[in-house]
């Protein structure tokens, strides 16, 4: 045993000799992170009543999606999909919608490369016109789960309104910086390209088709079926993440401190 290792280090160590068996004050501690997440956290979102969805054409919505990107960046080009459909289908709430009132979520928060700002755009809208907020969690989970393990872009334009591009990608991760990297390498371009322009606003079509669905199956049927468990990767990796490890840790990622084994995955 190395003598530099921290208690801590100690302990986590020792969690892994186990076998995963958790320590008893480490195990109680785990059935109130279990019980706070299997508790449903379901809370009735009163926008709903006010923002009304109606049966959208997916591949209209990613067609005004795609050419609303090149005035107002992804988050609010994905808004904007949707709020210029179901204003135009008479639907409540968005005659006057404030599209550009999230245009600062755009590269990943204002440039930080933090979230895909395609994935806010979508949750924006999803989150309006749910009523359940569980149901809202499971299409933004779900959609996460599409960006990250999709080839994307696969959207094609009517009219190609930037530049021809050659690639799709699969980012592993909803954060803007590694999925907007991974295509700029594969295609060998820069950040501030008419290619790169051109490739995120046809994910941004791509995500708000795939938004679009969900909210399609919602409205026939009243509810949603999840493909993905909620909170998939806080159970599988004990933090908040994604599954892309190697990415940012190379070949050692750190374990978390706790497990969630009781947790059903
Ligand atoms: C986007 C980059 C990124 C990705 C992807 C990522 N991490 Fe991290 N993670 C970090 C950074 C930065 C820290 C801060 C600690 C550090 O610098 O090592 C951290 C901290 C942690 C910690 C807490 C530190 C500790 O020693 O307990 C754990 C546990 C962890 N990561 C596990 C994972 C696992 C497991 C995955 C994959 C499921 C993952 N991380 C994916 C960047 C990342």
């Amino acid at each position: 045993m190395n003598s530099t290792e921290t208690k801590n280090e100690l302990s986590r160590r020792e969690m892994l000799i186990t076998g995963g068996k958790i320590a008893a004050g480490a195990a109680i501690a785990s059935m109130a992170v279990l019980s706070a997440v299997k508790k449903s956290e379901a809370y009735e979102n009163s926008g709903a009543a006010v923002f009304k969805y109606v049966k959208l054409d997916p591949q209209e919505v990613g067609r005004i999606t795609y050419e609303n990107y090149f005035k107002r960046w992804c988050t609010s080009s994905v808004i904007a999909g949707f709020a210029e459909n179901l204003k135009k289908k008479g639907a409540a709430g968005w005659n006057d919608f404030p599209i550009d009132a999230y245009r600062w979520a755009h590269g990943g928060f204002a440039g930080w490369g933090a979230l895909c700002g395609t994935l806010p755009g979508a949750g924006v809208v999803i989150g309006l016109v749910t009523k359940d907020t569980d149901v809202a969690e499971a299409m933004t989970n779900d959609l996460a789960f599409y960006y990250s393990y999709t080839d994307l872009p696969s959207f094609t334009p009517a009219k190609v309104l930037k530049a021809p591009i050659k690639h799709m990608t699969m980012s592993g991760t909803p954060i803007c910086h590694i999925s907007v990297g991974k295509w700029m390498r594969a295609e060998g371009v820069g950040f501030l390209t008419n290619e790169r322009q051109e490739r995120c606003a046809r994910v941004a079509a791509n995500v708000a088709i795939e938004a679009a669905g969900m909210l399609n199956e919602y409205h026939d049927t009243g509810s949603y079926k999840p493909k993905h468990k909620p909170l998939f990767n806080v159970i599988a990796n004990g933090i908040t993440s994604q599954n892309n490890c190697s990415d940012c840790h190379g070949q050692n990622p750190p374990s978390p401190r706790e497990t969630y084994e009781s947790l059903e995955k």
